[in-house]
Order: structure tokens, then sequence, then C-alpha cells
């Protein structure tokens, strides 16, 4: 199976989580547990929520991290928030607005999950191989954060 294949398949996936159930909070846990069981460069997957000004860590696979609040003016969340696009290191160590969570992460993507109007959170992938996001992870992030804020229920974000 092509690259593009398997990311088209678990699109389709992803999208037959939120029609199956609509306790959205939920389905952001399926959604990471489906990146991370089927992506093996993808070593920690997690969600961030926007709250009260701070992204709130949801839901996540991999090793805990201490950084369960990020502050927008902090770390390459804080900056994929803030600008509202897609942000990615292929050397973790070359850029010191990088939050260190474990020392084994090499590279890292960071997609903000939005509507035109508002910011609810981002995705947070690390891996342990130094440029593991290419072009095509960014194209499939981007389609997943998509449909994660497509689905997300018409309720305030101050209530999440
Ligand atoms: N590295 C992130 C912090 C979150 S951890 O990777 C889980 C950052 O720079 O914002």
């Amino acid at each position: 199976m092509t690259l593009q294949n398997k990311y088209s398949t678990m699109l389709s996936r992803i999208k037959e989580i939120f029609a199956g159930s609509h306790i959205w909070r939920y389905n952001l846990s399926e959604v990471v547990y489906e990146m991370k069981s089927n992506i093996p460069k993808y070593d920690w997957v997690g969600i961030y929520l926007f709250k009260d000004d701070v992204l709130v860590l949801e839901t996540y696979l991999g090793k805990p991290t201490e950084h369960t609040r990020i502050p927008l003016d902090k770390g390459l969340c804080g900056l994929a928030a803030r600008e509202r696009t897609t942000q990615i290191l292929d050397d973790v160590s070359k850029d010191d607005r990088y939050i260190t969570c474990d020392l084994h992460v090499r590279s890292e993507i960071v997609v903000p999950i939005c509507t035109k109007e508002k910011l609810i959170g981002v995705l947070d992938i690390d891996s342990n191989t130094k440029a593991a996001f290419l072009e095509a992870d960014k194209q499939f992030l981007e389609e997943v954060a998509a449909i994660i804020a497509k689905s997300h229920p018409k309720i305030s974000i101050s209530t999440l």
C-alpha cells in the first residue's frame, strides 16, 4: 500500500469515527489511537484544546508529558495556534521555540484545529526520527484537523 493510499484509508476511517458517535471528545481519543497505532513514525500523538486562553492537553498516546497547559506565546504549539498555520520542525534541537517533552524526540509537526472564526486547538505529533514529517503528512494531518473542526459541536468553547 502506498503512503497516499494508507492516508486516504485512514481519513475514511476517521470520518467514520465522527459519523458513528456524537461524543466529540471521545472521538478525539479514537482519532489519536488511529494515528498512533497505524503510523510507526508518529511516536507521540496528542490534541490540545484552546480553553481560557491556554492550550490544554485533552488526549494523547505516547510518553506522559508535563506540558499539559501551553500558553499561546510558548512553544511550537503556541505558534501554530497563534498563527493558525501548520508548523514543522525537522530538527527540534535547532529551534529554541520548541518546548522539550522527551529527549528522544527529533522532529515535530503541529497543525491548528480551527474554523474561520474560532481556534479550537492543535494536533501535535512528535517523532523520534529527524525530518519525519513530509508534505504527505502535512496534507493528511491538515485534513484530519479539518474533519475534527467540522465535527465540533456547536457549543461555546468556554464550556469545553
Ligand atoms: N513540543 C511542544 C510541546 C508539547 S510536547 O511536544 C508534547 C511545543 O514546543 O509546543
